[in-house]
């Protein structure tokens, strides 16, 4: 057992118990990766993106890791432990008996890639060539985790095949139109197929027992079957958010901000027949306020919507981006203590403030936020 650092706990069961411990990724050397099947369908046709590829600007990077700092300091300050995770080489090829990426994405979004459910700490799939290394970031935490909790599980996800049956065709055609995508994505119809499990673990909620899973580009059903079969003790809801053409990850869409209280995205509003559950147990599903911005930063994966990907540290406090100023104001109506941090011109590197962080510790134990049954989501 190592004897360095403080003794470690990870538990955390849902997105809004008291935060003790987190993760905060870091920019260091992150990629623009090279086109592959996953990627070529979320890159919109009209990216500064497009046919660009490998490190990103130095200035871009620096000032994106001065923004995580910043974070992790205000983090630190209301006496949260703060762990960092060890950056790789990202601009170099990689590849399996499959297929090779001649560059690799980069560790600014912990919550891509680690699901914590309770002492467990789970690597994704991931569904992206250019991610399939991205846990060996995390590695040296979780190994210190390991060593120091006697009670934490490390666990791994099957690594996928992520050959190009994993992908559908109609997706890498280059002239998509938005409402072709808007039509496929209501009709479910998303660019990986029912392969092999595939999921991305931003695309998960935890809401104690029961863990919200958006199905979608970067999860798909049998990655859901596969989470439901792993976590037996919970149930697995598969939700979709119609509306949303690009559909990778749940948290600029769906945001848990206390028991009974959901944010959600009012271009892609959760579905009646999804609405059920939630309704029936007491939850309030209330549109998030627009975003403050027409259009997302330079070379940005990600919609204007970032604004709702925010970070709540209890059920009473919320760090939200500073300049998104009507979902600032609509957090302080809702009751939330706010503090506002500068992190837009870190979106870039892989999203706001849910997206840069992962949990290791949440107080309190897993809970039924959903006793009335008989209403599953899916
Ligand atoms: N894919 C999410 C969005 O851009 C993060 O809205």
């Amino acid at each position: 057992m190592t004897s360095t650092g403080p003794k470690t706990r990870v538990s955390s069961w849902n997105e809004w118990d008291p935060l003790k411990h987190v993760i905060v990724g870091r920019a260091d050397g992150c990629c623009i990766p090279a086109p592959e099947p996953a990627l070529d369908a979320k890159v919109p046709e009209d990216s500064d993106m497009r046919g660009r590829f490998g490190p990103r600007p130095a200035e871009s990077v620096e000032r994106a890791n001065a923004l995580l700092d910043n974070l992790a300091r205000v983090l630190e300050r209301r006496g949260i432990r703060v762990d960092r995770p060890t950056p790789i080489d990202f601009d170099q090829p990689t590849g399996t008996p499959d297929w090779s990426v001649p560059t690799m994405f980069g560790c600014m979004p912990p919550r891509d890639v680690i699901l914590t459910v309770g002492s467990e700490m789970l690597e994704a799939t991931m569904s992206y060539r250019s991610r399939w290394f991205e846990y060996l970031c995390y590695r040296p935490l979780l190994q210190r985790y390991f060593d120091e909790d006697p009670n934490m599980r490390h666990e791994a996800a099957p690594k996928p095949r992520l050959t190009d049956a994993d992908y559908r065709r109609d997706y890498l055609c280059e002239t998509v139109s938005i409402e072709q995508r808007l039509k496929w994505t209501a009709d479910k119809f998303f660019v990986t197929t029912e392969e092999e499990p595939l999921f991305d673990a931003a695309d998960v909620l935890r809401f104690g027992r029961d863990l919200m899973v958006q199905h979608g580009f970067t999860t798909n059903l049998k990655g859901i079957d596969w989470l439901a079969r792993h976590f037996p003790n919970h149930r697995v809801h598969a939700l979709n958010f119609p509306g949303d053409p690009y559909p990778i990850h749940i948290d600029a869409t769906f945001t848990p901000l206390r028991p009974g209280l959901i944010i959600n995205n009012p271009e892609r509003r959760l579905p009646d027949d999804q609405r059920a559950l939630f309704e029936k147990n007491g939850w309030e599903i209330v549109d998030a306020a627009r975003p403050a911005h027409n259009a997302p930063p330079p070379l940005c994966y990600s919609s204007v919507w970032l604004s709702m990907n925010v970070l709540v540290l209890d059920p009473k406090t919320v760090v939200a981006e500073e300049s998104e100023v009507h979902q600032l104001e609509q957090l302080d109506q809702l009751g939330f203590e706010v503090i506002p941090v500068p992190f837009r011109d870190a979106y870039a590197f892989g999203g706001a403030l849910h997206c840069a962080t992962t949990d290791v510790l949440r107080e309190g134990g897993c809970e039924d936020y959903f006793p009335a049954v008989g209403a599953r989501a899916g």
